[in-house]
């Protein structure tokens, strides 16, 4: 790998005036611990360890782009979710943010449930052998074999979504001759504080029957007297990366209060309610998340005091993290390639990934970290912006940060907090080859998705 000295481009100093850039960290060879996976550190010569492995090592077995998942951070975060919850209330992890056997084999063991919301993530599920009735079905348009499919296996429950299909799901569960465990998702008019395209509880968008017009309440109905279904309980799902309690709470509150209009009306007590996932984790220092007990503590207080109220008795609670669990527990090692200092600007760091590996930064705004990791350097800070090897402007990694004014072409930088949503919605765009996933775990490392390859780009393409 080159080390040669590069010029260094506009130092933080020349932009900082210019733009909306926090500080750079006193020392950028500080790893903030709260955007790495639990046993990354530095080794006595500076490389980043993962695992007790370094990254100079991983880059060489496994090449790079790539992403590393810490196992045992993984591991450790499931039981403190499920911990946090007790044995009174069910953790679903949502598999949507990143899902592999590997994964659901550790799900199963750590005693975590699932959601799926395709036929391919339930496909995936059942074959590393997570039980069905412990796998929860999601979607806002699962097609008819798709849901052939989750009743034939034994699903555990369906969370119906649309008028439409509480009649489908009634139907196909008729026929296989089961009376279906279902959920009904409500939107309960929540704005939550994140990004448009990750808000799922105000009324004008796709997911879920409208508490506030009566039209949750009339779902609950025609779901009650229909032979194929069991209706155990009301879902609500208010968004993603979300910080603050208050949207669960109202969320929670309005749920309950439609157990109990469902109790009074039809004499029936729900016996469960889910509040979805969407808990927020730290991209970067300034991010903030609560710890799993925190969030068990003010649901199941809200929920307890609002049934309370209502004369109910408590619901068994769900909840279905997805990103808290996976999205801290993985960085993507990136070869540095070409930096471009654009004078008075910023200098622009291109690596070997980039939108095909996370295209969230571009989708979403999504602000993340940042480090040198092959090494530690004492030079100052330049502002950068890591962009990736895509015919696009908009190909950006990291928009802003600062790395060592002496990065140099073949050093290793990587990004932290990439476990959930990046994998997972990775593509081929420029025919770039998807990276691997790669597991490491007390100084073994295995890969558990493959790097695609240009055979695999040939394959579909039948000419
Ligand atoms: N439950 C339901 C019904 C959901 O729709 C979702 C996410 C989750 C649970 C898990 O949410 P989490 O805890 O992972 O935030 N691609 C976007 C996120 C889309 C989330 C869709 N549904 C992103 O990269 O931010």
């Amino acid at each position: 790998m080159s080390r040669s000295a590069h010029p260094a481009g506009p130092r933080h100093a020349d932009v900082l005036t210019e733009g909306h850039y926090s500080a750079p960290a006193a020392d950028l060879n500080v790893l903030d611990e709260k955007v790495w996976s639990r046993t990354v550190t530095r080794d006595a010569d500076g490389a980043l360890t993962v695992g007790g492995i370094t990254v100079a090592r991983l880059a060489e077995e496994f090449g790079t782009p790539a992403y590393f998942l810490d196992e045992s951070d993984f591991r450790a975060r499931c039981r403190a979710w499920s911990e946090a919850f007790g044995p009174d209330a069910d953790v679903f992890y949502a598999g949507k943010a990143f899902l592999s056997r590997a994964v659901v084999r550790w799900l199963k063991e750590e005693g975590l449930n699932l959601d799926v919301c395709s036929g391919g993530e339930l496909t995936t599920a059942l074959d590393a052998g997570m039980p069905a009735e412990r796998i929860a079905f999601h979607g806002n348009n699962k097609t008819v074999a798709e849901i052939e499919r989750a009743v034939e296996a034994g699903i555990g429950r369906i969370v119906l979504d649309s008028f439409q299909e509480i009649v489908r799901v009634a139907h196909i569960a008729q026929r296989h001759g089961v009376r279906q465990r279902v959920q009904i998702r409500v939107t309960v008019g929540v704005e939550a504080h994140t990004h448009e395209f990750i808000a799922t509880a105000h009324e004008d968008q796709k997911f879920g029957i409208a508490l506030a017009d009566g039209q949750a309440a009339e779902a609950v109905r025609r779901a009650l007297s229909l032979d194929g279904l069991d209706l155990i309980g009301v879902h609500s799902h208010i968004g993603s990366q979300i910080f603050d309690m208050a949207g669960f709470e109202v969320s929670a509150r309005r749920v309950v209060q439609l157990l109990a209009e469902i109790r009074d009306e039809h004499g029936v007590e729900l016996p469960e309610i889910d509040l979805g996932g969407g808990l927020g984790i730290a991209y970067t220092s300034e991010d903030d998340p609560r710890e799993p007990h925190e969030i068990a503590k003010a649901l199941s207080d809200i929920v307890t005091r609002e049934c309370e109220s209502a004369k109910l008795r408590t619901p068994r609670i769900s909840v279905e993290p997805g990103r808290a669990i996976v999205g801290p527990t993985a960085f993507t090692l990136y070869e540095v390639g070409t930096i471009k200092p654009l004078e008075g600007l910023r200098t622009y760091v291109s690596v070997d990934g980039g939108m095909s590996d996370n295209i969230r930064t571009a989708l979403y705004d999504a602000e993340y970290s940042v480090a040198l990791v092959s090494r530690t350097s004492d030079a100052e800070p330049m502002l950068v912006r890591v962009v990736g090897k895509h015919c696009e402007s908009g190909d950006i990694v990291v928009k802003d940060a600062f790395l060592p004014a002496d990065l140099a072409p073949g050093d290793l930088i990587a990004v932290p907090a990439t476990g959930a949503y990046c994998r997972a919605m990775a593509s081929n765009y420029n025919h770039a080859l998807r990276p691997p996933v790669v597991a490491v775990r007390d100084g073994e490392a295995r890969v558990i998705v493959r790097r695609e390859t240009e055979e695999d780009l040939l394959r579909l393409d039948v000419g």
